[in-house]
């Protein structure tokens, strides 16, 4: 019996078949078996085949289907169809055709061979002259590269990267800092407190006694980092922004030392041409303190719009620690001297790039961060 002539019977019932008696329904049944066997063997034959697996699932589904599947089918019309004195005879050949059908699909051979079957479709859909898929590479956000570059300038010198909490208490952020608490300087720092004791840091200062505190003198350290303000945002200010801290101590550490080495670096970051200038300046923590500029690095120093036609952009704030931070930050400073400064990474950046806004580094705009 072929398969098409089985499918065929199976919406017949036993008697419109002819089948009258127990032989011939054990015959019947027996006939049923051979032809699913052999279609599964002629299937396995075939198992190289880029199709097999789908073969396998149509021949389950051929023969185990609810409903329409060939078992299905020859329970319903063969057995339960079946008149009662050949209903004992029908049952047995029926569940011995059901756990053989069942036996037939679930042979571990059949699953290992549909297995492999199942790479080979795999393959055959891989279709390797459809174009890729292109994962755009990220890059460094242009303050990053910035920080990178000076850090890479101290690295080279001798210094070391430290960093601090950007929640920091006000005794880190002030007081150890020589900023008194009624003192007017304290408002210079238009400071986020979180409570009357815990502040968002105003800048990377705090780290200076945290460093002294935990690794003494002498001490070569600088320190990148978000610091933030109570600064409405506009092209020159934001919120967040990005520090640099210097901070060298050793014995006799003068302010020679503090002009050669910012020299150095404005020379190293924008060129050889650039020259430095030291102007007083007042910062609690430091004494001398002084300003920074650097000579215009887009007009030469002739006087342009960046520089407002002086010549000079003020880059930092600096100056020879204050005897009594050393004292708070546990170094003695009748032994060891030392100075500091602070730079604005995203202004840096600016000035680098030539951009004028700086909130465009804070929103993200993948046409703006594509350029870097
Ligand atoms: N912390 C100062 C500021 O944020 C900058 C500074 C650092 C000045 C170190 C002197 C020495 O304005």
């Amino acid at each position: 019996m072929t398969l098409e002539e089985l499918k065929r019977q199976a919406e017949l019932s036993l008697s419109d078949l002819g089948v009258h008696d127990e032989a011939g329904v054990t015959a019947k049944f027996a006939e049923a078996r051979e032809t699913m066997g052999r279609e599964r063997t002629s299937l396995v034959s075939r198992s190289t085949d880029l199709h097999f697996p789908r073969r396998v699932r149509e021949f389950r589904n051929l023969i185990l289907a609810r409903g329409h599947g060939l078992v299905a089918r020859i329970k319903e019309n063969w057995l339960d169809a079946t008149p009662k004195h050949l209903k004992p005879a029908a049952g047995r050949a029926f569940n011995s055709l059901r756990i053989i059908a069942e036996e037939l699909l679930e042979e571990e051979s059949i699953l290992n061979i549909a297995k492999l079957g199942k790479t080979l479709e795999l393959e055959e859909r891989l279709d390797l002259t459809l174009p890729g898929n292109r994962r755009p590479l990220g890059s460094l956000h242009p303050v990053t590269q910035m920080q990178r570059e000076i850090e890479e300038i101290f690295l080279n010198l001798g210094f070391r990267i430290e960093s601090g909490p950007e929640i920091e208490s006000v005794y880190y952020n002030f007081d150890a800092l020589n900023i008194p608490e009624s003192h007017p300087s304290r408002d210079d720092w238009d400071t986020l407190y979180i409570d009357s004791r815990t502040v968002l840091r105003t800048h990377t200062s705090p780290v200076q006694i945290r460093a002294m505190e935990k690794y003494g003198a002498p001490l070569y350290i600088i320190i990148p980092g978000k610091c933030y303000r109570h600064d409405n945002p506009d092209a020159s200010h934001s919120p967040m922004f990005h520090q640099i801290e210097g901070l060298a101590i050793d014995c006799d550490i003068t302010f020679a030392d503090l002009k050669g080495t910012l020299d150095f670096f404005a020379k190293k970051l924008f060129g050889e041409k650039v020259r430095t200038r030291f102007q007083p300046s007042f910062f609690p923590f430091t004494e001398p303190s002084g300003e920074v500029a650097i000579s215009c690095i887009f007009c030469g120093g002739e006087g342009c719009r960046v520089c407002k036609e002086s010549g000079w952009i003020e880059v930092m704030g600096c100056g020879m620690v204050h005897p009594q931070v050393l004292r708070n930050g546990g170094i003695d400073p009748e032994k060891y001297t030392g100075w500091a400064f602070g730079l604005g990474i995203d202004r840096f950046a600016m000035m680098k790039y030539d951009i004028n806004d700086i909130q465009l580094f804070f929103q993200s705009d993948v046409r703006f961060l594509q350029q870097f």
